[in-house]
């Protein structure tokens, strides 16, 4: 087995090899993999979108490009792909690998070939000091793989068209859309973070992120429209975002800036106007819960279409303590519990983590046996649902009461609840 990161190769027996593309990337083999890619999951944007995360996407790594090769007939038979991003969470960044565009040809599958490559991938996630790794997978198979539902994804609002009023299609009017360019890459960056400040968890997007998703299109995994609203100066008051590929029938609207009521009104007239001229029946708003285009949507009728949810692994529960310790600080520290001194010791069950309080402060995170100590505090927790308790999807509260094996009880509870508050939270994509 060869383990330098750009060379990993590894013998899978029967003639499979796992290895990562070649470094640069060679547009031949990236070719064969989009094909790979398009045929698994019967959706050419697939392709398009391998094309654009490989030769064009910012953080874009070969090593982070895994493939099972049969050697008999050099075919690709199976791959998974990490992206990397970077989300904020309260006001601390964490490193959070996606695992992206997983998939086996039929006749290889439930043959182990995705554990494999998954025993790779959470390598990198190690050797790179990833914080979180997360999936918008299908449904519970990757609970296999270390991942728990913690974070809403998709979905959204329906929107009927005779829902929007006439006053809204009438403001419309009157207001001036146009597509944005790379012109605008700076106003939509102040305008996105605008909108990720109403988030307690958001994926920043820098200049560099914008320019992709702007220069390469057709490329990106919805091939996303981004639509502007203009001010009387001809500035940028808002924007929005329209997926060409997605699921249902629906206008699409998967992203927008934290618009005033009028605007609001007034973009919501416009996706009136465009559902109307491509022959869609409703308007999909997929934005966060709280964007104001859903707060005047569900004013207006919209329906709850429901939300699926990413699905997240905490590859180190030490490492992500640590790094979140300065928000869990400011949580003690703005409760009834400022100034406390306590050892917490997280129970996982196949492991235990100390996590050390003076006087407010985390003082120490360390992994090991927990010996009895005086005073210390204990939370058990299946180690799944540490990603939905302090990513605030799921609070104390509902965790026990959906699982027996969770035992948070006594001076636990504050505590938990404490450190671990509800949080609002939205991933709008990178690519
Ligand atoms: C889902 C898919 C990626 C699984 O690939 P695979 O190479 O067969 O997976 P593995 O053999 O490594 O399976 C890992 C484990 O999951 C189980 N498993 C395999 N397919 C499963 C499925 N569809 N549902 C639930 N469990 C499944 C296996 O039995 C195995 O369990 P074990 O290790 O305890 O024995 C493959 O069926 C596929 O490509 N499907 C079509 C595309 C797709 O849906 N991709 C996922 C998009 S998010």
């Amino acid at each position: 087995m060869s383990d330098s990161v750009q060379s990993y190769s590894q013998p899978l027996g029967d003639g499979l090899v796992l290895r990562a593309l070649a470094a640069p990337f060679d547009p031949a083999e990236v070719e064969r993999l989009a094909l790979f890619n398009a045929a698994v999951h019967q959706d050419p944007q697939v392709a398009a979108l391998t094309r654009g995360l490989t030769l064009h996407y910012p953080a874009a790594r070969p090593e982070h490009w895994l493939i099972v090769e049969d050697t008999a007939t050099g075919q690709i038979v199976s791959s998974l792909c990490l992206i990397p991003w970077t989300w904020r969470y309260a006001d601390v960044a964490l490193r959070s690998g996606e695992m992206g565009i997983v998939g086996t040809l039929p006749d290889y599958r439930r043959r182990g070939l995705v554990r494999a490559l998954d025993h790779r991938f959470k390598r990198l996630l190690a050797e790179e000091g990833f914080h979180l790794s997360h999936i918008q997978g299908i449904p519970y198979f990757y609970r296999q793989l270390g991942y728990e539902y913690a974070l809403p994804l998709e979905g959204g609002w329906h929107l009927r068209l005779d829902q929007v009023p006439d006053e809204a299609s009438a403001l419309a009017g009157r207001s001036r859309f146009c597509r944005a360019t790379l012109d605008d890459v700076p106003a939509l960056v102040r305008l996105y973070d605008e909108a990720a400040r109403h988030l307690d968890i958001s994926a920043p997007r820098d200049e560099r992120a914008w320019r992709f998703l702007l220069e390469h299109e057709p490329l990106t995994a919805h091939a996303s429209e981004t639509w502007l609203l203009l001010g009387q100066d001809g500035e940028p008051r808002g924007y929005w975002r329209v997926a060409r590929f997605g699921f249902g029938d629906g206008l699409i609207v998967d992203e927008a800036s934290w618009l005033t009521l009028d605007a609001a009104q007034a973009v919501l007239g416009e996706a009136k106007a465009q559902a109307a001229e491509r022959g869609k029946p409703f308007i999909r708003l997929s934005a966060p819960d709280s964007n104001p285009l859903i707060t005047i949507g569900r004013a207006w009728g919209a329906q709850d279409a429901g939300r699926y949810a990413w699905q997240i692994h905490v590859p180190d529960p030490v490492r992500l303590l640590r790094q979140i310790a300065p928000v869990l600080e400011r949580r003690l520290a703005e409760s009834f519990l400022a100034g406390i001194t306590r050892i917490i010791c997280f129970d996982l069950y196949r492991e235990q983590i100390a996590l050390h309080l003076s006087e407010g402060k985390v003082t120490r995170v360390e992994r090991g046996p927990v010996a009895e100590v005086a005073g210390a505090v204990y939370l058990a927790l299946p180690p799944n649902l540490l990603a939905p308790l302090v990513l605030g999807w799921r609070g104390r509260a509902a965790l026990a009461a959906a699982y027996p094996d969770v035992g948070i009880w006594g001076d636990a509870e504050p505590l938990a609840d404490v450190l671990f508050p509800p949080m609002t939270a939205f991933l709008q994509t990178q690519y």
